[in-house]
């Protein structure tokens, strides 16, 4: 899909439907829309005072062959309150328009953007909102959507001397948005299509192309550096594990002292539960346990683009949670790479495990502030369903970075507790921790205390995205699935460091 810049009039646009955003209020058209209530001949007057055109919400009005516009189609979507109006809205507003107009067939489109929004934000927020809301899911469905798509979309409304920074919001939007589709189509795919040695490849592949330094360490090296936890959970499977390691260096050295910023990603490829396996229904959900690990793929990739002037390295320890014959059993004592010893009562719990070795090894390569991304609890759902990611760290100013990045990025995340005293859950009786909390409730909270035991005084922030990296329904702005989440928030904290 292209998507350019349209400096013409309203009236002059020669598209297959020009689209534009209503607000919800008794004031009637006003600005641009009264423009185009004058060009239609008082239409959009009349659809406001009979009530059907309301302005709320994600509301679509579709008025075919609209009378003095060139544009076969004529396509509102309501924007909720005026006052309201964000990037965040406006995202969501673009994807709606791109979903409508794909699903009736419609080929190109061009978005004018209201009066006083022309600028780089606004053309990099829409540009997201088209980008992630055109990826489907139907790479193995014999009949592809019957072959429907978007070949081009416009952003119009912008001056002559705005268009610099229209084409700066595309270009930038376009390269965070890709980096979010690119995440998503790792996370659907199957646990037989994506392996850790599997993903282990397209990662290098990708590195390479961008031209980012990758080093992968197969079985025999994990195990040379005595990364206990993650080999502890690849052990009952017949797929090698795999550590991933990215690194984005920037051009000019940043000064001394700089942060390095380590990413660690949860990549469990597929999730029995292990011996303490998981029940059958929904299992098949469990292929998306290595979103973390995904987008914080994803973020390299767009990084590299964008190319912040600050060091990052990502790490993705990769593996199938499996109850084999070699399985590790409830009650097993491991030894960590930092020399931690773990009891692991609960094989479930196993992202924790292995992103005890993926934080140390992270601190080890030189990172000194960390963020750690993963599908850690289901406890996660039962406290912010899908709607927040439940953040968590170890450094407030570290994490309110992060929470002004999320709301710049337009992804909701929520911060929870750290309290000492849930750090007491996890003491171990036969080792030195273990892996679920013995009090009742928490589960998140203990989850996140567990990593932060590898973290130790690195500023370190933890993302539970479970609830959050996978859609049950399709939205109408984006389809069911892999939603790429906190990859927005992540590349946004970078390029403010
Ligand atoms: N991958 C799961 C968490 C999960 C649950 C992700 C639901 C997405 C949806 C994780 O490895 C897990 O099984 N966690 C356990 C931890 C428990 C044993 C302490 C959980 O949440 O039940
Ligand atoms: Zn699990
Ligand atoms: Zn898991």
């Amino acid at each position: 899909m292209q998507i350019t810049l349209e400096l013409k009039p309203n009236a002059a646009l020669d598209t297959e439907a020009l689209v534009t955003y209503v607000f919800e209020d008794n004031n009637g058209p006003q600005g641009r829309i009264a423009e185009l209530d004058q060009l239609t001949g008082g239409l959009l007057s009349r659809l406001h005072k009979s009530g059907e055109l309301t302005g709320k919400s994600l509301e679509t009005t579709l008025i075919h062959a609209p009378a003095g516009l060139k544009a076969a189609r004529l396509l509102l979507i309501g924007a909720g309150k005026r006052e309201q109006l964000n990037t965040a809205s406006l995202r969501k507003v673009a994807g709606v328009a791109l979903r409508y107009l794909k699903s009736r067939s419609v080929h190109n489109f061009v978005f004018a953007v209201r009066e006083s929004a022309a600028n780089e934000e606004t053309a990099q927020a829409i540009t997201e909102g088209f980008v992630t809301a055109d990826f489907e899911t139907d790479k193995y469905k014999s009949e592809k959507k019957n072959h429907k798509s978007i070949d081009s979309a416009a952003i119009a409304g912008y001056s002559d001397s705005e268009k610099a920074a229209g084409e700066k919001g595309i270009a930038r939007g376009r390269i965070i948005a890709d980096a979010q589709n690119f995440a998503r189509d790792l996370v659907n795919e199957p646990s037989n299509k994506l392996t850790p040695k599997i993903l282990a490849e397209k990662a290098e592949a990708m590195a390479k192309e961008a031209g980012l330094a990758v080093e992968v360490l197969d079985e025999k090296k994990i195990a040379d550096l005595k990364m206990g936890a993650l080999l502890s959970v690849a052990q009952g499977s017949v797929e090698p594990p795999r550590m991933i390691v990215i690194t984005y260096t920037p051009a000019q050295a940043p000064k001394a002292g700089a942060p390095v910023v380590g990413l660690v990603g949860k990549a469990v490829t597929f999730d029995t539960g292990g011996i303490s396996i998981k029940p059958a229904d929904g299992m098949e959900k469990m292929k998306y346990d290595m979103a973390g690990g995904a987008t914080m793929i994803g973020i390299m990739r767009a990084l590299a683009a964008l190319k912040p002037n600050v060091k990052v390295i990502c790490v993705v320890p990769a593996t199938e949670n499996m109850p084999g014959g070699k399985a590790q059993k409830p009650g097993d004592i491991q030894t960590a790479m930092s020399g931690k010893t773990i009891e692991v009562l609960n094989t479930d719990a196993e992202g924790r495990l292995i992103l005890a070795d993926g934080v140390h090894y992270a601190k080890q390569l030189g990172a000194t502030h960390l963020i750690d991304a993963a599908t850690l609890t289901g406890a996660i759902v039962v406290a912010l369903a899908n709607v927040n990611v439940g953040v968590f760290g170890s450094d407030q100013a570290w994490t309110d970075k992060l929470l002004a990045s999320a709301k710049q990025a337009g992804e909701k995340m929520w911060q929870l507790p750290m309290d000492d005293e849930y750090r007491e859950f996890i003491k171990g009786s036969f080792a030195d921790i273990q892996n679920i909390g013995s009090g009742k409730g928490g589960g998140s909270i203990t989850g996140a205390w567990f990593i932060r035991e590898f973290a130790g005084d690195t500023p370190w922030i933890h993302l539970d995205i479970a609830g959050t990296a996978w859609n049950d329904d399709a939205k109408p702005w984006l389809a069911k699935g892999p939603t790429g989440v906190a990859l927005r928030t992540i590349v946004q904290l970078v390029m403010s460091l």
